[in-house]
């Protein structure tokens, strides 16, 4: 049966590198994963007054976790750490703790950056986090995307060969923990 992978970008900036590679996670996924980006740039600041009441934006955000059988975090790195809009979503995710979102699903973590450590500090900041949310994170392979502009084509939104190869690898990998559950 095909499995619904809800994606979070952890960058709302149009041009996007992390979105551009979730993009490419989207095509090179087999007909086995069905993955989706789940868009957070509308969701108010987490605020925990209201989570009993929240707002509309919360509600359709995690209608749209609850309908997936797996979560791909794919996000930057801010100054070694978690971007704050992503760590506004797991938080507006998670709330009330009687309906986490997150709760018993499989997940995994790729970090991407221009620079070449490749969001390793961010990678494990968003594991620690989700694995506190109960998302069972994958633990290998892990994928930290450094350098990513000399990653991609010309055209600015395909990876190259090797990118691909290691992708395809991870998305196997990915599906074999998604089918573990
Ligand atoms: C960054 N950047 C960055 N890069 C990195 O590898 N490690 C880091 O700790 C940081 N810190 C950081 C803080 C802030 C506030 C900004 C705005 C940027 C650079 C970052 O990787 C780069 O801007 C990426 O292009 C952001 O990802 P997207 O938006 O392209 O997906």
């Amino acid at each position: 049966m095909q499995k619904k992978v809800a994606i979070i970008v952890g960058s709302l900036r149009k041009e996007s590198f992390n979105r551009k590679v979730a993009n490419e996670f989207i095509r090179l996924a087999s007909e086995n994963l069905k993955l989706e980006i789940v868009e957070i740039k509308d969701l108010s600041f987490f605020n925990e007054d209201i989570e009993n009441n929240p707002p509309k934006e919360w509600l359709d955000y995690k209608k749209q976790l609850n309908d997936a059988d797996a979560f791909l975090f794919v996000s930057p790195e801010y100054n070694r750490t978690i971007p704050g809009v992503l760590k506004n979503a797991m938080e507006i995710g998670g709330r009330p703790p009687k309906l986490n979102s997150w709760k018993g699903k499989p997940g995994a973590v790729v970090t991407v950056s221009p620079g070449a450590i490749g969001g390793m500090g961010s990678n494990h900041t968003i594991r620690a986090a989700a694995a506190n949310l109960h998302v069972s994170v994958m633990a290998q392979p892990e994928a930290y995307i450094g350098l990513i502009k000399d990653k991609l084509l010309e055209d600015g939104i395909t990876v190259d060969e090797k990118t691909e190869k290691f992708m395809r690898t991870f998305l196997e990998a990915f599906e074999t923990w998604i089918n573990r559950f």
